[in-house]
């Protein structure tokens, strides 16, 4: 066993994603996304801070990129705003925003940092939705095909890496939160897998494109994965964790490294009437649609028990108010599980269960059954953080949280793993997806409440200086 050593040349950094941080929401002819019109009804209803200014990266973006320099930053995953580049979707591009992108592109490479571009995180243009609800109809595979063209064209000869969609299973999960859906189309559940068969497509062109235009390209999607365990072992609880697995997890994998359709995820979709409709010709495209890693976001571990087949269908709640304990349910699929709290794990103020152990699992599975390279895109602690009066974040929670993951990922290598990046979220404090502001992830404090946007002053927390000593040290010094 090679213990304690991350390989030379392993890829240290952080992620964010366009509309969390950019801000500059209407400024240089972007045009609205849906996570503009989401955020919009957040902050109407909850006080959440809109997506409009979120960490002003767009004005920041060069300060930003020299802390994560400071950080000794050899990767940076970001994601490219589609409303930015195409502000009516598909048609006329905009070149005010194809030149940010430049610009940021240049500032990394000039620091020697890689960039790790995913294509789609969460901000279809709304100019998409008004036209034909977005994912919910075929048309969104060819005009993302249309966008992905060009900027994997634009930005061929300047990054390497890219990943697809960000998340289709928790898409899929937290279906209003992750997209703008009519009111009457809310309680229709089938059409949460039949966008995730528009995405499956779209995935499988980027995948393609990317072979096909940028030499020495590598491309994968960026899935949120969470180990599903049984509550207890009882083979009935048991089965129920295999059922939840199959339906959460391997019904996406698969379709990345086999081009098929996991079948008794399939069965239970099509004999509860929400499997989706799949056109001739659509497996073959998903077969053609190779991708050469995975990338993980890994933030929680997840529980289920058996499930009667009576009741109703639900998927998993959320915590709005930040207080441990205020989730409002968790998933029911009636005969094949019901997700619930794991008894054996605490919990962040959200409800999210901490479970580094879970990391190594899920690397170790995944690359027993898929065996290609694994990057993390996505890791890290929301929580609150106090700005104190001698000017410092001590948050030696999120340090200990990313500590006992980092471990994990040394473990999981250590059995042979091949995995190749790690990049928490985030690298800077930005706008949660569900939570506002308050809830904080960065390496870097962003200094704004939801109420009052300020300045955005950078200020490096704890974390900052101790993940600094992590990448110096390759690793090892995780003290
Ligand atoms: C991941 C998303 O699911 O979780 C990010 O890719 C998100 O966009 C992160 O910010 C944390 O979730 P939240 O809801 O706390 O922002």
């Amino acid at each position: 066993m090679n213990k304690n050593k991350f390989p030379k040349g392993f890829l240290w950094g952080a992620s964010t994603s366009a509309y969390q941080v950019e801000g500059a929401a209407y400024e240089d002819g972007k045009k609205k996304s849906q996570q503009d019109i989401l955020n919009e009804e957040y902050y109407n209803k909850y006080g959440f801070a809109t997506a409009e200014i979120a960490s002003d990266h767009y004005h920041h973006y060069k300060e930003d990129i020299a802390l994560m320099k400071e950080m000794g930053f050899t990767t940076y995953r970001f994601s490219i705003s589609w409303s930015r580049v195409f502000p009516d979707g598909v048609g006329e591009v905009n070149l005010k925003g194809i030149e940010f992108y430049h610009n940021l592109i240049d500032e990394l490479l000039a620091n020697g940092i890689e960039p790790i571009v995913t294509i789609y995180h969460y901000d279809l243009p709304w100019a998409l939705i008004e036209k034909y609800n977005g994912w919910l109809n075929r048309q969104i595979v060819s005009d993302f095909e249309y966008y992905a063209r060009y900027i994997i064209t634009e930005f061929k000869d300047k990054v390497k890496y890219w990943t697809t969609i960000n998340e289709q299973s928790i898409i899929v999960q937290y279906w209003t939160k992750k997209n703008y859906i009519p009111e009457e189309l809310r309680s229709d559940d089938q059409l949460r897998y039949q966008a995730n068969h528009y995405m499956n497509l779209a995935h499988a062109i980027a995948c393609k494109l990317v072979h096909e235009i940028v030499p020495g390209g590598m491309v994968g999607s960026a899935i949120g994965y969470s180990p599903v365990y049984p509550l207890s072992s009882r083979a009935e609880d048991v089965m129920a964790a295999q059922n939840a697995n199959d339906l959460h997890n391997t019904y996406y994998l698969d379709i990345y490294f086999k081009g098929i359709y996991t079948k008794s995820a399939m069965t239970y979709l099509e004999s509860n009437g929400l499997a989706p409709i799949i056109e001739p010709g659509d497996m073959e495209l998903i077969k053609e649609g190779e991708s050469d890693f995975l990338a993980l976001n890994y933030y929680l571990s997840e529980c289920a028990k058996a499930c009667s087949n009576d009741g109703q269908r639900r998927f998993m709640g959320v915590n709005i108010t930040g207080v441990k304990g205020a989730i409002d349910g968790f998933e029911r699929q009636p005969g094949f599980y019901q997700m619930c709290k794991n008894p054996n794990l605490d919990t962040n103020d959200w409800d999210w269960p901490i479970d580094p152990t879970g990391l190594e699992y899920i690397l170790r599975d995944i690359y027993t059954r898929y065996n290609k390279p694994l990057m993390i895109t996505e890791n890290g602690l929301g929580a609150y953080d106090e700005f104190t009066s001698d000017g410092k974040i001590h948050d030696l929670y999120r340090i200990d949280y990313l500590r006992n993951h980092i471990k994990s990922v040394k473990k999981a290598i250590d059995y042979g793993v091949e995995v190749i990046a790690y990049c928490p979220w985030s690298a800077i404090d930005l706008l949660s997806t569900t939570n506002g502001v308050k809830k904080r992830y960065g390496l870097v404090y962003v200094d704004r409440t939801d109420e009052d946007a300020k300045e955005c002053k950078r200020i490096r927390k704890d974390s900052f200086h101790w993940y600094k000593k992590v990448i110096e040290s390759n690793g090892e010094n995780l003290d």
